[in-house]
Protein backbone atom coordinates (compact mmCIF):
# COMPACT_ATOMS: atom_id res chain seq x y z
CA UNK A 1 0.00 0.00 0.00
CA UNK A 2 1.51 3.40 -0.88
CA UNK A 3 1.42 6.14 1.71
CA UNK A 4 0.02 9.08 0.04
CA UNK A 5 0.00 12.67 1.57
CA UNK A 6 0.14 13.48 4.82
CA UNK A 7 3.78 12.83 7.14
CA UNK A 8 1.60 11.71 9.87
CA UNK A 9 -0.26 8.75 8.09
CA UNK A 10 -1.23 5.63 10.07
CA UNK A 11 -0.38 2.57 8.07
CA UNK A 12 -1.41 -0.67 8.79
CA UNK A 13 -0.33 -3.24 6.23
CA UNK A 14 -1.67 -6.82 6.89
CA UNK A 15 -1.34 -6.99 10.40
CA UNK A 16 -3.05 -10.20 12.50
CA UNK A 17 -2.67 -11.21 15.95
CA UNK A 18 -3.77 -14.35 17.72
CA UNK A 19 -3.27 -14.90 21.41
CA UNK A 20 -2.67 -18.49 22.87
CA UNK A 21 -5.53 -19.92 24.72
CA UNK A 22 -4.98 -23.24 26.87
CA UNK A 23 -2.27 -24.15 24.40
CA UNK A 24 -4.08 -23.11 20.85
CA UNK A 25 -3.74 -20.31 18.94
CA UNK A 26 -6.83 -17.84 18.59
CA UNK A 27 -7.08 -15.85 15.60
CA UNK A 28 -8.27 -12.48 17.03
CA UNK A 29 -6.80 -10.00 13.70
CA UNK A 30 -6.95 -11.42 10.38
CA UNK A 31 -5.11 -9.34 7.15
CA UNK A 32 -6.23 -6.31 8.84
CA UNK A 33 -5.07 -3.23 5.97
CA UNK A 34 -6.05 0.01 7.20
CA UNK A 35 -4.28 4.00 5.96
CA UNK A 36 -5.85 6.52 7.75
CA UNK A 37 -5.02 10.15 6.89
CA UNK A 38 -3.00 12.91 9.44
CA UNK A 39 -5.94 14.74 10.98
CA UNK A 40 -8.69 12.31 9.57
CA UNK A 41 -11.69 10.87 11.78
CA UNK A 42 -12.23 7.05 12.07
CA UNK A 43 -14.91 5.36 13.01
CA UNK A 44 -14.78 1.44 14.08
CA UNK A 45 -18.02 -0.72 14.37
CA UNK A 46 -18.05 -4.42 15.44
CA UNK A 47 -19.56 -7.17 17.56
CA UNK A 48 -18.16 -7.70 21.37
CA UNK A 49 -15.27 -9.57 21.21
CA UNK A 50 -14.37 -8.72 17.13
CA UNK A 51 -10.54 -7.63 18.08
CA UNK A 52 -11.22 -3.62 18.50
CA UNK A 53 -9.69 -2.80 21.16
CA UNK A 54 -6.31 -5.10 20.28
CA UNK A 55 -6.35 -3.21 17.54
CA UNK A 56 -5.93 0.15 19.41
CA UNK A 57 -4.01 -1.70 21.75
CA UNK A 58 -1.66 -2.68 18.74
CA UNK A 59 -1.64 0.89 17.99
CA UNK A 60 -0.76 2.04 20.73
CA UNK A 61 2.16 -0.11 21.07
CA UNK A 62 1.03 -2.22 24.22
CA UNK A 63 0.37 -5.61 22.43
CA UNK A 64 2.72 -7.23 20.00
CA UNK A 65 1.41 -9.17 16.82
CA UNK A 66 1.89 -11.98 14.58
CA UNK A 67 2.41 -10.86 11.05
CA UNK A 68 2.28 -7.44 9.19
CA UNK A 69 3.63 -3.82 10.11
CA UNK A 70 1.89 -0.78 11.68
CA UNK A 71 4.01 2.49 10.90
CA UNK A 72 3.06 5.94 12.33
CA UNK A 73 4.54 8.67 9.89
CA UNK A 74 6.59 6.22 7.94
CA UNK A 75 7.94 5.00 11.75
CA UNK A 76 7.09 1.58 12.59
CA UNK A 77 5.18 1.15 15.66
CA UNK A 78 6.99 -1.14 18.26
CA UNK A 79 6.04 0.19 21.84
CA UNK A 80 4.13 2.92 23.28
CA UNK A 81 4.99 6.83 23.21
CA UNK A 82 3.97 9.76 23.44
CA UNK A 83 2.80 10.23 19.77
CA UNK A 84 0.01 8.40 20.69
CA UNK A 85 -2.73 9.29 23.36
CA UNK A 86 -5.24 6.39 24.42
CA UNK A 87 -8.57 6.96 26.35
CA UNK A 88 -10.79 4.14 27.97
CA UNK A 89 -14.26 3.36 28.29
CA UNK A 90 -12.82 4.08 32.28
CA UNK A 91 -11.52 7.21 33.28
CA UNK A 92 -8.41 5.51 34.50
CA UNK A 93 -7.77 9.15 36.31
CA UNK A 94 -5.54 8.61 39.56
CA UNK A 95 -7.84 9.04 42.66
CA UNK A 96 -5.24 10.58 44.75
CA UNK A 97 -4.34 13.42 42.28
CA UNK A 98 -6.45 16.44 41.75
CA UNK A 99 -7.53 16.79 37.86
CA UNK A 100 -4.59 19.09 37.32
CA UNK A 101 -1.80 16.55 38.70
CA UNK A 102 -3.70 14.36 36.64
CA UNK A 103 -3.39 15.95 33.49
CA UNK A 104 0.10 16.41 33.97
CA UNK A 105 0.40 13.33 35.11
CA UNK A 106 2.09 12.45 32.02
CA UNK A 107 3.71 15.16 30.81
CA UNK A 108 7.17 14.62 29.80
CA UNK A 109 10.91 16.74 28.81
CA UNK A 110 9.03 19.59 30.10
CA UNK A 111 9.91 22.89 32.68
CA UNK A 112 7.80 23.72 35.43
CA UNK A 113 6.52 26.85 34.01
CA UNK A 114 5.49 25.41 30.80
CA UNK A 115 3.59 22.28 32.46
CA UNK A 116 1.40 24.87 34.25
CA UNK A 117 0.38 26.85 30.71
CA UNK A 118 -0.14 23.39 29.15
CA UNK A 119 -1.75 22.19 31.62
CA UNK A 120 -3.98 24.89 31.69
CA UNK A 121 -4.31 25.24 27.97
CA UNK A 122 -5.73 21.53 28.09
CA UNK A 123 -8.28 21.92 31.09
CA UNK A 124 -9.75 24.88 29.10
CA UNK A 125 -9.81 22.51 25.91
CA UNK A 126 -12.06 20.44 27.57
CA UNK A 127 -14.11 22.64 29.48
CA UNK A 128 -12.96 22.21 32.84
CA UNK A 129 -11.98 25.37 34.37
CA UNK A 130 -12.74 25.56 37.31
CA UNK A 131 -12.46 22.41 38.54
CA UNK A 132 -8.74 22.21 38.40
CA UNK A 133 -8.19 20.94 42.15
CA UNK A 134 -11.19 19.13 42.32
CA UNK A 135 -10.52 15.07 43.05
CA UNK A 136 -11.68 12.48 40.36
CA UNK A 137 -14.61 11.68 42.60
CA UNK A 138 -16.08 14.97 42.85
CA UNK A 139 -16.77 14.75 39.35
CA UNK A 140 -19.22 13.18 37.13
CA UNK A 141 -19.00 10.52 34.57
CA UNK A 142 -18.75 12.99 31.77
CA UNK A 143 -16.15 15.51 33.43
CA UNK A 144 -14.19 12.97 34.27
CA UNK A 145 -13.87 11.92 30.77
CA UNK A 146 -13.22 15.39 29.83
CA UNK A 147 -10.44 15.18 32.09
CA UNK A 148 -8.99 11.49 30.47
CA UNK A 149 -9.17 13.42 27.15
CA UNK A 150 -7.07 16.44 28.46
CA UNK A 151 -4.37 13.72 29.91
CA UNK A 152 -4.31 12.09 26.80
CA UNK A 153 -3.77 15.36 24.48
CA UNK A 154 -1.31 17.10 26.76
CA UNK A 155 1.43 15.16 25.36
CA UNK A 156 0.10 16.15 21.60
CA UNK A 157 0.04 13.11 20.05
CA UNK A 158 -0.33 12.67 16.76
CA UNK A 159 -3.41 10.27 17.12
CA UNK A 160 -5.51 9.80 19.70
CA UNK A 161 -7.21 6.11 20.04
CA UNK A 162 -10.33 6.41 22.07
CA UNK A 163 -11.99 2.85 23.07
CA UNK A 164 -15.64 3.31 23.69
CA UNK A 165 -14.74 6.64 25.14
CA UNK A 166 -18.55 7.39 26.29
CA UNK A 167 -20.01 3.84 26.54
CA UNK A 168 -20.21 3.85 30.42
CA UNK A 169 -22.20 7.67 30.02
CA UNK A 170 -25.57 7.98 30.36
CA UNK A 171 -27.71 9.00 26.77
CA UNK A 172 -27.72 13.00 26.95
CA UNK A 173 -23.78 12.95 28.86
CA UNK A 174 -23.29 10.48 25.68
CA UNK A 175 -24.41 13.19 22.82
CA UNK A 176 -22.94 16.07 24.89
CA UNK A 177 -19.43 14.10 24.89
CA UNK A 178 -20.02 13.65 21.09
CA UNK A 179 -20.01 17.27 20.16
CA UNK A 180 -17.47 17.83 22.99
CA UNK A 181 -14.65 15.47 21.05
CA UNK A 182 -15.88 17.02 17.74
CA UNK A 183 -15.07 20.51 18.54
CA UNK A 184 -11.86 19.58 20.35
CA UNK A 185 -10.97 17.79 16.71
CA UNK A 186 -12.16 20.64 14.73
CA UNK A 187 -9.47 22.72 16.34
CA UNK A 188 -6.68 20.16 17.21
CA UNK A 189 -6.74 17.94 13.83
CA UNK A 190 -5.29 15.50 15.82
CA UNK A 191 -6.22 11.92 13.85
CA UNK A 192 -8.62 10.52 16.15
CA UNK A 193 -9.59 6.68 15.83
CA UNK A 194 -12.68 6.15 17.98
CA UNK A 195 -13.96 2.42 18.68
CA UNK A 196 -17.86 2.45 19.48
CA UNK A 197 -20.42 0.16 19.72
CA UNK A 198 -22.69 2.90 18.79
CA UNK A 199 -23.68 3.50 15.20
CA UNK A 200 -24.97 6.70 15.30
CA UNK A 201 -21.69 7.90 16.93
CA UNK A 202 -19.91 6.74 14.73
CA UNK A 203 -21.47 8.16 11.98
CA UNK A 204 -21.71 11.74 13.82
CA UNK A 205 -18.31 11.50 14.11
CA UNK A 206 -16.32 9.69 11.29
CA UNK A 207 -14.86 10.65 8.35
CA UNK A 208 -15.44 6.77 7.42
CA UNK A 209 -16.95 3.87 9.17
CA UNK A 210 -15.03 0.76 9.45
CA UNK A 211 -17.39 -1.97 10.02
CA UNK A 212 -15.14 -4.98 11.06
CA UNK A 213 -16.07 -9.10 11.29
CA UNK A 214 -16.10 -11.52 13.73
CA UNK A 215 -13.35 -14.27 14.89
CA UNK A 216 -11.19 -13.61 13.42
CA UNK A 217 -11.68 -9.58 12.92
CA UNK A 218 -11.51 -8.75 9.46
CA UNK A 219 -12.60 -5.40 7.90
CA UNK A 220 -15.39 -6.30 6.10
CA UNK A 221 -16.26 -3.20 5.08
CA UNK A 222 -15.19 0.77 4.94
CA UNK A 223 -18.16 3.45 4.77
CA UNK A 224 -17.20 6.56 3.90
CA UNK A 225 -19.82 9.54 5.57
CA UNK A 226 -19.32 12.78 3.35
CA UNK A 227 -22.09 14.84 4.91
CA UNK A 228 -21.47 18.32 6.25
CA UNK A 229 -20.76 18.58 10.20
CA UNK A 230 -21.98 19.09 12.58
CA UNK A 231 -24.55 16.22 10.94
CA UNK A 232 -28.18 15.90 11.50
CA UNK A 233 -29.38 12.44 12.35
CA UNK A 234 -32.35 13.00 11.82
CA UNK A 235 -31.65 13.80 7.90
CA UNK A 236 -32.02 11.40 5.41
CA UNK A 237 -28.56 11.08 4.21
CA UNK A 238 -27.69 9.95 7.34
CA UNK A 239 -30.59 7.29 7.76
CA UNK A 240 -29.30 5.93 4.39
CA UNK A 241 -25.57 5.77 5.66
CA UNK A 242 -27.28 4.22 9.06
CA UNK A 243 -29.06 1.65 7.45
CA UNK A 244 -26.14 0.40 4.99
CA UNK A 245 -24.11 -0.45 8.13
CA UNK A 246 -26.98 -1.96 9.95
CA UNK A 247 -27.55 -4.37 6.78
CA UNK A 248 -23.53 -4.63 6.23
CA UNK A 249 -23.77 -5.72 10.22
CA UNK A 250 -26.39 -8.17 10.23
CA UNK A 251 -26.20 -9.67 7.07
CA UNK A 252 -26.80 -13.39 8.31
CA UNK A 253 -29.01 -12.06 10.99
CA UNK A 254 -32.29 -10.90 9.24
CA UNK A 255 -34.52 -11.23 12.04
CA UNK A 256 -32.28 -8.70 13.70
CA UNK A 257 -32.58 -6.55 11.15
CA UNK A 258 -36.10 -6.58 10.38
CA UNK A 259 -36.27 -5.50 14.26
CA UNK A 260 -33.94 -3.01 13.87
CA UNK A 261 -35.01 -1.37 10.99
N1 LIG B 1 -4.63 -11.00 26.60
C1 LIG B 1 -5.50 -11.83 25.99
N2 LIG B 1 -5.32 -13.17 26.05
C2 LIG B 1 -6.16 -14.01 25.41
N3 LIG B 1 -7.22 -13.61 24.69
C3 LIG B 1 -7.46 -12.30 24.60
C4 LIG B 1 -6.62 -11.34 25.25
N4 LIG B 1 -7.10 -10.09 24.98
C5 LIG B 1 -8.19 -10.28 24.21
N5 LIG B 1 -8.40 -11.58 23.99
C6 LIG B 1 -9.48 -12.15 23.16
O1 LIG B 1 -9.41 -11.56 21.89
C7 LIG B 1 -10.69 -11.32 21.38
C8 LIG B 1 -10.84 -9.85 21.02
O2 LIG B 1 -10.81 -9.07 22.19
P1 LIG B 1 -11.00 -7.49 22.16
O3 LIG B 1 -9.97 -6.91 21.27
O4 LIG B 1 -11.05 -7.02 23.55
O5 LIG B 1 -12.43 -7.35 21.45
P2 LIG B 1 -13.43 -6.11 21.35
O6 LIG B 1 -12.74 -4.91 21.86
O7 LIG B 1 -13.79 -6.03 19.91
O8 LIG B 1 -14.64 -6.48 22.17
C9 LIG B 1 -11.69 -11.77 22.43
O9 LIG B 1 -12.13 -13.07 22.10
C10 LIG B 1 -10.85 -11.82 23.68
O10 LIG B 1 -11.32 -12.78 24.58
MG1 LIG C 1 -13.21 -3.64 23.42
Amino acid sequence: MAVTEGKNNLVIENLSKSFTVNNEAVNVLQNINLEIKEGEFISIVGHSGCGKSTLLKIIAGLVDFNAGVVTLGGKEIKEPGTDRGMVFQEHRLLPWLTIKDNVAFGLYNISKSEKKKVVAEHIDLVGLEGFEKAYPHQLSGGMAQRAAIARSLVNRPKVLLLDEPFGALDALTRIQMQKEILRIWEKERTTMILVTHDIDEAIFLGDRVVVMSSRPGTIKNIVPVELPRPRDRNNSDFGYIRKKIFTEFFKEEEILLDYVL
